[in-house]
């Protein structure tokens, strides 16, 4: 490989996309990062002090002072931390603060798999691969349902669904870097593919991308397919 090799995954929540961006990243020997951990982890700052999501100023102040140790995806689990973090997501300015900091992450050699709602849009718009991973919002909400019964908690399904289709709405509507299916990504539809199933199938798109930039040498790298 001739330069950091960018692969962007993007999609809406419980589609899997975190999972098969980390399974990307390691057959890749590239570093992962999943971005909704740093909203998660601005949004969970908010919850702690009880500051409103939508307060520009307290969320700016969380971002200038985000310790690396705070971005766990473990202490960050769960639904609600995740709503909070599709509000502080909707703030243009805290979007802004967080982009230099993703763009440096992606293009430090060997290069990422970044997963997200705007990696393939905003974030690296000239990813080589571009993925974006979905499900029917059903297929999502029954995994989040599993997810969350096997931490043990006794979930509703319904509950679950509506949480689902109500970030979707949040994530799709905001004015700024909105969830979209980027012009030249490759939709992977996992509606009906397991885990293994799709990190076949993504995994082979990397493998062909990855020839072709590392024969096409650093500008190739720049080149979407
Ligand atoms: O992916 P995850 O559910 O952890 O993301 C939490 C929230 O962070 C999302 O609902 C979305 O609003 C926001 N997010 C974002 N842009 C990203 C990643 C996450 O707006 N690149």
């Amino acid at each position: 490989m001739s330069g950091p090799l960018v692969v962007a995954v993007d999609g809406p929540a419980a589609s899997g996309k975190s999972t098969l961006a980390k399974k990307l990243a390691a057959a890749l020997g590239l570093a992962f990062l999943d971005t909704g951990l740093l909203y998660r982890a601005v949004g969970k700052r908010l919850l702690d002090a009880g500051a409103d999501p939508s307060d520009e100023r307290a969320a700016l102040e969380a971002v200038a002072s985000l310790r690396p140790e705070e971005v766990d995806a473990e202490r960050l689990a769960g639904e609600r931390i995740g709503e909070v973090a599709s509000k502080v997501a909707a703030i243009p300015a805290v979007r802004a603060a967080l982009l230099p900091w993703q763009r440096r992450f992606a293009h430090t050699p060997p290069g990422a798999v970044l997963a997200g709602r705007d990696v393939g849009t905003v974030v690296c718009p000239d990813a080589p691969l571009k993925i974006y991973v979905t499900a029917s919002l059903e297929e999502r909400a029954r995994r989040r349902f599993e997810e969350l019964r096997r931490r043990g908690q006794a979930p509703m399904l319904e509950a679950v669904l509506d949480e689902l289709r109500e970030r979707d709405r949040r994530d799709t509507e905001r004015a700024v870097a909105p969830l979209r299916v980027a012009d030249d990504a490759r939709v992977l539809d996992t509606t009906e593919l397991d885990a293994e199933a799709a990190f076949r199938v993504a995994l082979r798109w990397a493998e062909a991308v990855a020839a072709r930039c590392s024969a096409a040498g650093p500008a190739g790298l720049d080149r979407n397919p």
